[in-house]
């Protein structure tokens, strides 16, 4: 039988240095809250529940979570150290220790910790029967973290940087500030927690030389330790975090010849030979197909698109693309559109909350909103559909095959059957039906001599 796995993350920091009306664990990484970050790392590891510890703007942390899913929080009111951060989730770590779990601990302001390093890290516990595990790593300089002391080689405590002896501050192996603990063990090592420190605090790291059976897991990757304090070490996070996706879909055949001002959410997914040119930021649940090519300077949120679309200079939201589409330069795609195959669309287009048939092209200038477009239409330029009368918002249906002509307003609700046409310039507020043509316009007045005349007038 598997023993269940739970989850605990201390987000009551302020993060003062960041200058935000934000809670630190809210900054992003790759527009992404560090607190999703490592909730996500968490779940993939297959937490089971996940509690949050949290503090300073408590409200928009819970907030946060609750847009996500449920996770319990646990208020901690003053801050007075890591292990009195753990000490207020004493419910969840008593309902872990009643199911005999484990529980790890891991921060809420260091975004790179991954699934590897957790399931590795549990396995190592687990093998080793442990009451603690600490996940470090290795630094060249390991100022500020708090270093991995062992004595003949056994690992024995932690020591804080504030309280390091000149030797210990040698030590390259710091803690990354995850930990693996045996729930039953947990509430009895924080029992005997004290704050006798450099920083009066009661330290989670303390634990250790507590526990019985501890033990230390290296991690692989370096980066679980990188955390933020200010803006500039987000950038820094960000830049690695960016690096690392491009990389990965790099080993995944995607072609970016260049990474100008190209930045790509952690959960984008692309396909082989897809180019993404300079300028181009996709974010968001967005999944890519193959062969497509993508910028310059596009930019691209919560989408799904198919193999061999081209969108040069598209801003697209929410929307969903079949194969063989190409869009732009200047596309305006917003949330709730439906492109289905080989659809054109050109310069200085907007498509709202609608959905386009196979083949149809929409080349120039047009606003498409609020509309349920056939297959093979073609719009001419400049066309409308007014589908908002200032208070109600109206749709616009077109059948397959017709011809709007240039200029055309389509004043909804209204319904143009399969095969019609509407004549350039017209304003159409009836339905036309099947086959028609539909044209509203004065007919041309023809004045002979009119710039003589005028001209005459005008000297007189
Ligand atoms: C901690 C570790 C240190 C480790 C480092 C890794 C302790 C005593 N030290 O140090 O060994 O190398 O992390 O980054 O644990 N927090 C609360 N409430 C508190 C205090 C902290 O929720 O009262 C949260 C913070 O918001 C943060 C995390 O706990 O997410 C770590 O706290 P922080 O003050 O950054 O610990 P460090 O001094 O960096
Ligand atoms: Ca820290």
């Amino acid at each position: 039988m598997s023993v269940k796995k739970y989850c605990l993350v201390l987000a009551a920091g302020d993060g003062t240095r960041m200058k935000s009306e934000k809670p630190k664990v809210l900054c992003e990484v790759l527009f992404y809250p560090m607190l999703g970050w490592v909730l996500d790392a968490a779940e993939s590891a297959g937490a089971e529940k996940t509690g949050v510890v949290v503090g300073a703007h408590k409200e928009m942390v819970e907030a946060y979570l609750k847009s996500r899913g449920e996770y319990p929080t646990f208020t901690q009111s003053e801050r007075k150290g890591t292990g009195h951060a753990v000490m207020m989730a004493r419910e969840l770590i008593e309902e872990a220790a009643g199911e005999k779990a484990d529980i790890m601990v891991a921060c809420g302001d260091a975004p790179f910790v991954d699934k590897e390093t957790i399931e590795n890290s549990y396995r190592c516990h687990k093998e080793q029967g442990n009451d603690v595990t600490v996940v470090s790593a290795i630094l060249d300089n390991p100022f500020g973290y708090g270093r991995i002391i062992k004595e003949k080689g056994q690992f024995i405590s932690i020591t804080e940087q504030k309280d390091c002896t000149e030797e210990q501050k040698a030590v390259k192996e710091i803690n990354s500030g995850i930990y693996w603990f045996r729930a039953e063990k947990l509430g009895g090592l924080l029992d005997s927690l004290t704050c006798n420190n450099a920083a009066k605090e009661y330290y989670l790291t303390d634990t250790v030389a507590l526990a019985e059976k501890k033990g230390v897991y290296t991690a692989e990757n370096s980066n679980v330790v990188l955390g933020a304090n200010s803006r500039s070490q987000l950038s820094a996070l960000n830049k690695t975090a960016r690096d690392n996706v491009l990389s990965r879909l790099m080993d995944n055949g995607v072609d970016i010849p260049l990474t100008d001002g190209i930045i790509i959410g952690k959960d984008v997914v692309i396909g082989a030979d897809t180019v993404i040119l300079p300028g181009t930021i996709i974010k968001g649940k967005t999944i890519i197909g193959k062969n497509c090519e993508i910028g310059p300077n596009s930019y691209i949120e919560n989408c799904t698109i198919g193999n061999e679309v081209a969108l040069d200079n598209v801003h697209a939201y929410d929307t969903e693309i079949d194969d063989d589409v190409k869009a732009g330069p200047f596309v305006h795609l917003r949330p709730g559109t439906k492109l289905h195959s080989k659809i054109r669309i050109g310069d200085f287009v907007e498509v709202k909350n609608s959905e386009i048939g196979v083949a149809t092209c929409i080349a120039h200038l047009t606003y498409v909103g609020d509309s349920d477009v056939g297959k093979d239409v073609n719009f001419g330029c400049g066309c409308v559909t007014a589908n908002y009368d200032g208070i109600n918002k109206f749709r616009t249906v077109i059948g397959d095959h017709c011809f709007i002509g240039c200029n055309t307003n389509l004043v909804p609700p209204v319904r143009i059957g399969n095969n019609a046409s509407t004549g350039a310039g017209s304003t159409i507020t009836r339905d036309v039906p099947e086959n028609a043509l539909a044209v509203e316009r004065a007919e041309t007045k023809i004045i002979e001599n009119w710039e003589k005349n005028f001209k005459r007038k005008r000297k007189a």
